[in-house]
């Protein structure tokens, strides 16, 4: 292993090509079917070793969640391991906060693979993915990144191939989400937006691993409830629509929208149509699976 003093690595975000809800859990959770994909729009940590744990997100603003989780992963890290250690990280954010897109998960994901490193700690990657599961339902998918499919709160994960040539378009509305969103959403839900054994995220599933194409197939269970939640959301649509994207489905919890599209050439002119209506709007190549050694920063893939 190496020891090196400082280092750099992305944090990804992810979009759901597919996201169920199967019912209520006792533990207050929702157990889950959803297929993640890491796709190229990241932020960047760097981390040196340092007397105590520090961090400094760039731009400052409202980050307290995502700054929360680093913090909150560092120490776990730390508390695990026995150590005295520290670390000087720096959090570069240029996925959009609290926007369905796992940033904050992808961060805390990020902060446990590179302090790993930067500590010299012998952890394998399931003890990895049981810290990560503590620290929130979607951290452990940011381990490993490429496509998977998500089970119980979302934690349960097992390896997909990533689609070939596929990239997203996101769209991040204006609207502030804010703390406890993710929380709000599943309580809007009902028994009528349960589905009973999965079968979307089955039949995507069998798309991705047959190398068939996935539209059609895309799903999210919160498209059903976001439009009560996200007064801007049905315009936001609209300019999808109106750029040309075939279907447009919330990130997660959203209030994030993505499309597909084939290539980064059609990405890009569905991103930049989004853009002259006065949007923020990013394409994204889907990206394969990284390892411990984190998503590398130096990927061509990563924007
Ligand atoms: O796991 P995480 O802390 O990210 O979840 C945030 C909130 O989202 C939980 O407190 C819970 O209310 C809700 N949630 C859920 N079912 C899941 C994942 C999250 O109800 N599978």
């Amino acid at each position: 292993m190496t020891h090196s003093i400082s280092l750099k690595l992305k944090a990804p975000a992810k979009v759901n090509l597919a996201l169920e809800v199967l019912g209520r859990r006792s533990d207050g959770y929702h157990e889950v079917r959803t297929v993640l994909q890491a796709i190229g729009l990241a932020d960047e940590l760097r981390m040196e070793r340092a007397e105590a744990i520090s961090l400094e997100v760039v731009p400052s603003g409202a980050v307290s969640a995502e700054a929360n989780l680093v913090l909150a992963a560092a120490a776990l890290l730390r508390e695990e391991a026995g150590l005295q250690a520290g670390a000087r990280i720096r959090l570069h954010k240029r996925i959009p906060v609290s926007a369905g897109l796992g940033g904050g998960s992808s961060d805390a994901a990020a902060t446990l693979l590179g302090l790993r490193r930067l500590w010299g700690l012998d952890l394998t990657e399931a003890r990895l993915l049981g810290l990560a599961a503590r620290l929130g339902s979607d951290v452990p998918f940011f381990i490993r990144g490429g496509a998977a499919l998500g089970s119980g709160r979302g934690e349960e994960l097992t390896a997909l191939p990533t689609p070939k040539g596929l990239w997203a378009v996101v769209l991040a509305p204006a609207d502030a989400a804010g703390e406890g969103k993710t929380a709000r959403l599943y309580g809007l839900l009902t028994p009528d937006h349960h589905s009973a054994a999965g079968a979307r995220s089955e039949e995507l599933v069998r798309r991705v691993r047959s190398g068939e194409p996935l539209a059609g197939a895309l799903f999210n269970v919160f498209d059903g409830v976001g439009d009560s939640a996200y007064p801007r959301l049905a315009p936001a649509r609209d300019a999808f629509r109106a750029a040309g994207a075939g279907e447009a489905h919330l990130a997660g919890a959203g209030p994030s929208l993505f499309a597909l599209a084939r290539g980064g050439t059609e990405a890009r002119r569905l991103r930049d149509r989004l853009i002259e209506q006065g949007y923020t709007a990013h394409a994204a190549p889907f990206l394969q699976a990284w390892g411990l050694e984190g998503a590398s920063p130096s990927e061509a893939a990563f924007r």
